[in-house]
């Protein structure tokens, strides 16, 4: 792993920092400077603490945040406050001139019970690090909802400092016990992600709210999240999922991904895929709790556990193919690679067959914790109730669903079987039971509204398809 700057601040130990601080003359907020400094901080954030030629410090405002000079930390005019109040969940806060998307509540709420259970399955105070956190919304849901007993918030813009801190201020910054509750930094998330793997100050749930296909964090965040614990990993790269940029996807995720009908599931896979082999390379395993594709942006989400050691078995990270001649998706084992080929042409080799990957190939979800997550929604009144024109309720019966591990990867809209068996599409629902009496797994898709996964070949949908009796 690259330590690069963070090395230089590693040998410095917390009592130097107090030392430091201590004996050299105080601004003029120096009560605001001391109460921050004498709260003990996560020995990853003293770290940062210490060089002050480096970095700043986190709790009073700065001219001007070195970090945010990067190529990756944005720059822009400071903040001024639009009066922007949004309400999600119930939670007040302002969204300034933040990026702020009110659509991805959902994504929120799905990480918000996610981070709840894990908490409860602890026993002991949970531990967040909100790497990219905009104007702080998660971050305050994370405290409010989930009951963090520790949140980092970090956003490389330190234009947001005001908004955050603002946000928060409604959550006891030190907890009865004299322990700090939540800390606002500006430095750029992968300076944060290395310091945690230094100093051992490891979080229990890591969330990265990136943008496009971001991955250069990957290993640095696996590496940051506890043994057991969460990460919660973004991509809104709709073209790489698309097939349309592959060397793209393979520079981010190693995935070589070509256009297939189920793209948005492609994505997902993409990114679980591409978190997964930097975790096998660094000795841990990673399975998905749960996998979240939303339109708009779009916006991919995965909510990953690591577990250490490694995986038993790598069925699950390999190659998918779509023929474009018969609408037959398969999905092939390394094994398997020289061979990859479709009914259709009786195992010829073909032009019409595409192919994408390595990817992760097995089910999106854990059905049990979703099952968990969907029992504490409705005990927080949240299932039923829309966010944005989603049912919480229904998304989440959705997804425990397609959990099914007899499922194979991808969907198959219904628009392509009416088109290949020349008919009007039946009805979706009419389609799974009578798929199911066939004796074939079939769900809804929470990516398609009108597309069914299942484990039936095309060729036998069109068939069951046509049997239906729905003859344009
Ligand atoms: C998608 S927005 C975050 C939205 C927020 N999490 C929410 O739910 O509303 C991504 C944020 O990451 C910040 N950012 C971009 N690159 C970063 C980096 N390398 N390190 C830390 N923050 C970064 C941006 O300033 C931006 O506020
Ligand atoms: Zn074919």
């Amino acid at each position: 792993m690259r330590q690069g700057v963070v090395t230089r601040l590693f040998h410095l130990s917390t009592e130097a920092v107090r030392r430091r601080h201590t004996t050299k003359p105080v601004r003029k907020s120096s009560p605001q400077i001391l109460n921050a400094l004498l709260s003990p901080l996560p020995p990853a954030m003293t770290a940062l603490l210490i060089p002050q030629t480096l970095f700043p410090l986190p709790f009073f405002p700065h001219p001007r945040n070195p970090s945010a000079r990067s190529r990756t930390g944005p720059r822009r005019k400071p903040l001024t406050l639009t009066g922007s109040k949004e309400v999600e969940r119930g939670v007040e806060f302002e969204t300034g001139d933040s990026f702020f998307r009110r659509e991805s509540a959902v994504g929120r709420d799905l990480g918000v019970l996610a981070a709840a259970l894990h908490r409860m399955s602890l026993g002991r105070g949970l531990r967040v690090l909100d790497a990219m956190c905009g104007c702080g919304i998660r971050s305050l849901r994370y405290l409010s909802q989930a009951g963090a007993a520790f949140v980092w918030a970090n956003d490389a813009f330190e234009g947001y400092r005001g908004l955050i801190l603002s946000n928060l201020s409604g959550e006891a910054r030190v907890s009865p016990e004299g322990d700090r509750r939540w800390v606002v930094t500006h430095l750029v998330a992968n300076k944060v992600l290395a310091e945690c793997y230094l100093q051992r100050d490891f979080f229990d749930l890591v969330d990265i709210d990136s943008f496009g296909s971001d991955s250069s964090f990957m290993s640095l965040a696996i590496a940051a999240v506890k043994i057991g614990g969460l990460l919660y990993i973004t991509s809104t790269d709709g073209y790489s999922s698309g097939g349309h940029r592959p060397y793209h996807s393979l520079a981010s995720y190693g995935a070589y991904v070509r256009p297939m009908p189920s793209s948005n599931e492609i994505g997902l896979r993409m990114l679980i895929g591409g978190a997964y082999r930097e975790a096998v390379a660094l000795g841990f395993h990673l399975s998905p709790l749960f996998s979240y594709y939303s339109y708009h942006g779009p916006v991919f989400r995965v909510m990953l556990q690591v577990a250490r050691g490694k995986p038993h078995k790598n069925s699950w990270y390999s190659f998918i193919s779509y023929c474009n001649r018969c609408g037959n998706s398969q999905t092939f084992p390394w094994e398997e690679l020289g061979q990859i080929s479709c009914p259709c042409r009786n195992g010829g080799v073909s032009s019409s067959v595409v192919v994408s990957g390595p990817l992760w190939t097995g089910p999106l979800h854990d059905a049990a914790y979703l099952t968990e997550m969907l029992k504490l929604a409705r005990e927080w009144g949240w299932a039923s109730t829309k966010q944005n024109d989603v049912d919480l309720e229904k998304l989440l019966n959705q997804m425990i669903d397609e959990s099914d591990p007899q499922l194979p990867p991808g969907y198959i809209k219904l628009d392509e079987i009416a088109r290949r068996a020349k008919i009007n599409s039946p009805p979706i629902s009419t389609l799974i039971s009578t798929l199911e009496k066939e004796g074939f797994v079939a769900c809804r898709s929470h990516i398609a509204p009108n597309a069914v996964k299942t484990n039936c070949p095309m060729a036998a949908c069109i068939h069951i398809a046509r049997e239906l009796g729905h003859v344009r």
